[in-house]
């Protein structure tokens, strides 16, 4: 499998950057894209530019690379349209805001786009992990549970891939965790991230 980066934040470098490859390589079967950043979102939301920063290649970024590859795979009749995004999508965590809302603003994107692109030959996966090792993680100074290596969450993403699944969540302990979190009330999740928030960075912006 081929991979190419271009700034996935300007959707013309993107088409510009999937022109070249195609024209080296032949059509694109199947796009993942996988660029994003996180950074705590401070309590004032002064760290605007982080948070727009955020926002564009997070949410921006899969909607661009769908973009430059949808029109061939759509004349093509067949296509794998998949983003990474993260078992955050599935709860606002304090002091996370702006990571978990951009994916889950991934997991609805990829949502209707998976329901429109029905019966056209086209499957649109959506990957959720819980932590991985990568150097996104490697700055964190707090204990991340369930915690998986960079070549196990491949492994993972492969096999969704593959089995062309619409929506992968993994490692399945966290997967349960984040599912409890969802449904316990705001004191709890509050106090099982007190230590995160006093030592988080950016807390006055
Ligand atoms: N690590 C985790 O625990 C975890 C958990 C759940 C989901 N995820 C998601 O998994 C994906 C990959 O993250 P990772 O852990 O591998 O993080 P990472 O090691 O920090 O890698 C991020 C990647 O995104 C690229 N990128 C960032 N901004 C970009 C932009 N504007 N245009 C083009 N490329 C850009 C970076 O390219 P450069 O190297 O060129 O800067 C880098 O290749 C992200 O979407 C992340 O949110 C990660």
């Amino acid at each position: 499998m081929a991979s190419h980066s271009a700034d996935c934040r300007y959707p013309t470098e993107m088409d510009e950057a999937i022109k070249k490859l195609e024209s080296a390589l032949g059509p694109t079967d199947v796009m993942v894209a996988s660029a994003g950043v996180g950074y705590p979102t401070a309590i004032d939301l002064e760290n605007l530019e982080q948070t727009t920063e955020t926002f564009q290649t997070n949410v921006l970024g899969v909607i661009h690379a769908f973009r430059s590859v949808l029109p061939g795979m759509i004349h093509r009749k067949s296509g794998q349209l998949a983003a990474v995004s993260s078992l955050a999508a599935f709860k606002g965590f304090p002091g996370e805001s702006a990571y978990c809302a951009s994916k889950a603003a991934v997991n609805i994107f990829l949502e209707g786009m998976r329901i429109r692109l029905k019966g056209t030959g086209i499957v649109v996966t959506t990957i959720c992990p819980g932590f991985v090792k990568t150097p996104m993680t490697d700055i964190n100074n707090f204990h991340m549970p369930f915690l998986v290596s960079a070549e196990s969450a491949a492994q993972k993403i492969m096999k969704a891939l593959e089995k062309r699944q619409s929506v992968a969540c993994f490692p399945w302990q966290m997967s349960a965790l984040v599912g409890l979190l969802r449904v316990c009330p705001d004191r709890l999740i509050q106090w099982l991230f007190a230590d995160y928030n006093s030592s988080s960075p950016n807390q006055s912006g």
